[in-house]
């Protein structure tokens, strides 16, 4: 059995808790306090939480996020999500096993009366894009709420154990967003006209334009608000294959949750389903945490994410299948293989070409779906209302930040608070912020000098990003134009080897090559942050090229780490200089981690596959009525039940148009489900704050 916990982490601080005990049905087990119910068990080796009334299939978690329902226990008598609920002293967890068990009724109880506020600004979600908008708010004295239903302010941001792309000025390029998180929930704390309500949630916006929200501990509130700002982020598309609600199956920033929040390390041998931003950061953290990752497979030609990010979990030794996807999670009761296969050109997979690897893990790291009901709601509803980060436009957190910026601005301005209007460069700056990675190029190594010492610059391919020429005082490193988009590249030969450029550079894609002391045979220092595979002085390494072919094996002479490295540490080899130029890393993986076990003979079928986890319908069941000619979800909800579940259609509506898409029927022939009241589930005695009351016996 591997370690459940992690105890080490190259970034990540591991802070001393105090441990409590719980039950998990009659087993006594060890939590820590503070922590989740769902992270509680994950540490224990439980990964299966119930089985399905329908069913009988094993259930676990799936976002970690409070958004599907899927992770739910009974905690003390009462059904909740063990994703979102604390585990307390003595708690008695149960698995769900089937319908859970009505909680008893109260006998005596008293209602309480409902707090209720007004406000100018009601902020929903403190994540970068919330907490941005804030900072404007706050600044020009504005009367502000921020709701966020976490234990701490910073939304994904908390996740992020990576520097951030973008720049140093506007949006804290080079720092790392659990950083970036710190820095904005401090900034917040020195406005006293914005207020934080943390672990609440919004449920519903209600037409006489009141918001209702219910503590953790199910206090419910009303809040009037002059203006609504929906920045509640975003939610984790699914995927439908045979295997995909298997426990084990999970989304990507559900991973990052529980290993990089919850410090959990809830996977040996995890395989990446996605290649854009999301995916491969989340098989760069798996690393981090020293969880191999035997592969990740994009569908398309070239992954959607940044190339550094997916060069630089290639330079580790991590495979990326293009033009590959998921046929399968496979497994009994939790995921026990993967397999895989390539595609055509009209992304249908080729047989014969599948490949089966072993893991017990695989992440959905395929996209995501703005949480915009609340935006939606408020509007109808009459409220003067904006959105801001992912709850408006799916892109990156420096981006977010930006957004909420200039949403800031213009609810300051909305509120006759502030007269100048929002500058036009903040507009052009979020658009750049926003920008599409360009196309990929070879970097071309003989520009650079092979004498003295330089940077050598591994990024091949136009993002929003420039911390390495900011921060070079020397002014070695410059972009062409004034753009923050074009790739950086060596302006003069002044480098004097501060290492400045290697440390900051987020996507770890600059080297210093240093020919000072010999010629022939330079040094090259490597940007490294995988501590749990040490390496030492002596030891050696498979050097690799910018996109993790192998050049050949080297000896370690040095590595440094300091405070001006920021957890960045540096390899030095010594290397032939024919091949100085184009090392830009060394593998941390061995190859048997990532090869196949065996080849897969595929004995599902896709009809198989569940579309709506919460009520376990397959695809089969969905598909005949779309081809009978039904083209209204909630036609299809009456009939199936697919919706009906206790997550209300968040994580199944998206799956089901994919399969109106595959059988060519157009989405705008489509009628959506009718959204209901309220998006959050929550016991019916919230409404009246039951106060106290005694069982009935
Ligand atoms: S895993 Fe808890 S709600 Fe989705």
């Amino acid at each position: 059995m591997y370690e459940l916990r992690i105890r080490k982490h190259p970034i990540l601080s591991i802070p001393k808790r105090k441990k409590i005990g719980f039950y998990w049905n009659t087993r006594r087990l060890k939590a820590y306090e503070g922590e989740v119910i769902s992270s509680a068990l994950f540490a224990n080796g439980i990964h299966i939480f119930g089985h399905h009334a329908k069913d009988d299939s094993a259930q676990g978690i799936f976002c970690a996020n409070g958004q599907c329902a899927q992770c739910m226990v009974i905690a003390n008598g009462v059904p909740v999500k063990s994703c979102m609920t604390k585990v307390e002293e003595n708690m008695i967890v149960e698995s769900v096993e089937g319908l859970p068990k009505l909680p008893e009724a109260i006998e005596e109880f008293q209602f309480s009366s409902i707090e209720q506020i007004d406000i100018d600004v009601l902020i929903i979600g403190g994540g970068p894009a919330g907490l941005s908008a804030a900072l404007e708010l706050g600044k020009r004295e504005i009367d502000t709420l921020i709701v966020d239903d976490k234990d701490r302010l910073g939304g994904k941001l908390v996740l992020q154990t990576h520097k951030f792309f973008g720049s140093i000025d506007e949006c804290y390029a080079g720092t790392r967003g659990i950083d970036i998180a710190r820095i904005l929930a401090d900034n917040i704390k020195t406005y006293p006209s914005v207020r934080v309500w943390l672990n609440n949630t919004v449920m519903y916006v209600f037409s006489d334009k009141k918001v209702g929200i219910v503590t953790h501990n199910n206090q419910y509130r009303v809040v009037g608000p002059k203006v609504v700002l929906n920045a509640a982020g975003a939610r984790e598309k699914s995927l439908i294959f045979p295997g995909n609600t298997l426990p084990g199956v999970y989304g990507a920033g559900a991973f990052q949750t529980l290993v990089n929040r919850d410090l959990i390390r809830p996977a040996k041998r995890l395989f990446v389903v996605g290649g854009g931003n999301v995916g491969l950061i989340a098989a760069y953290h798996a690393l981090q945490a020293g969880i191999d990752v035997v592969g990740l497979v994009e569908v398309l030609n070239q992954v959607g994410g940044y190339q550094v990010h997916a060069n630089k979990i290639k330079r580790l030794g991590v495979p990326v299948y293009t033009r590959h996807t998921i046929l399968s999670a496979n497994g009994h009761e939790q995921v026990e293989s993967v397999t895989v296969c390539q595609v055509n050109d009209s992304f249908r997979p080729i047989s014969g070409t599948e490949k089966t690897f072993e893991c017990d893990t695989v992440l959905i790291g395929t996209g995501l779906s703005p949480v915009n009901e609340f935006f939606m709601e408020a509007r109808e509803a009459g409220i003067n209302t904006f959105s801001a980060g992912d709850a408006q436009e799916i892109a990156e957190a420096s981006s977010a930040m930006f957004s909420g910026k200039i949403a800031g601005l213009e609810i300051a301005r909305e509120l006759g608070k502030e007269d100048k209007p929002v500058p036009k460069d903040w507009y052009k700056k979020a658009n750049t912020l926003k920008s599409h990675p360009g196309p990929i190029t070879v970097p071309q190594y003989d520009s650079y000098p092979e004498t003295g010492i330089t940077p050598v610059i591994h990024c091949n391919q136009e993002i929003p990003c420039n911390p390495c020429v900011s921060v070079c005082k020397q002014g070695v490193i410059r972009i062409p134009g004034d753009s923050l988009l074009g790739k950086p590249e060596i302006a003069n030969n002044k480098c004097i080897g501060c290492n400045k450029c290697v440390f900051i550079c987020p996507g770890l894609a600059i080297s210093l090559v240093d020919y000072r002391e010999n010629l022939d045979n330079p040094v090259v220092s490597i940007p490294y942050e995988i501590y749990n595979y040490e390496y030492k002085k002596g030891d050696w390494v498979l050097l690799t090229d910018y996109e993790g072919n192998s050049l050949q094996e080297a000896v370690v002479i040095d590595t440094v780490i300091n405070k001006a490295s920021r957890k960045t540490q540096i390899i030095k080899v010594r290397v032939p200089k024919d091949i100085a130029r184009q090392v830009a890393g060394f593998k941390v993986q061995r190859d048997e981690v990532t090869l196949p076990k065996n080849q897969a003979v595929l004995d599902k079928i896709p009809d198989d596959a569940i579309v709506c986890r919460c009520e376990r319908v397959t695809a089969g069941e969905i598909r005949p009525l779309i081809r009978r000619g039904i083209k209204d979800l909630n036609q299809i909800k009456a009939i199936t039940r697919a919706g009906m579940g206790a997550c209300g259609g968040k994580t199944c509506e998206n799956l089901i148009l994919q399969m109106y898409r595959e059988e060519g029927i157009s989405l705008e022939e489509v009628t959506l489900n009718t959204r209901r009241p309220v998006f959050v589930e929550a016991p019916l005695g919230i409404f009246f704050n039951i106060s106290h009351g005694r069982k009935n016996e």
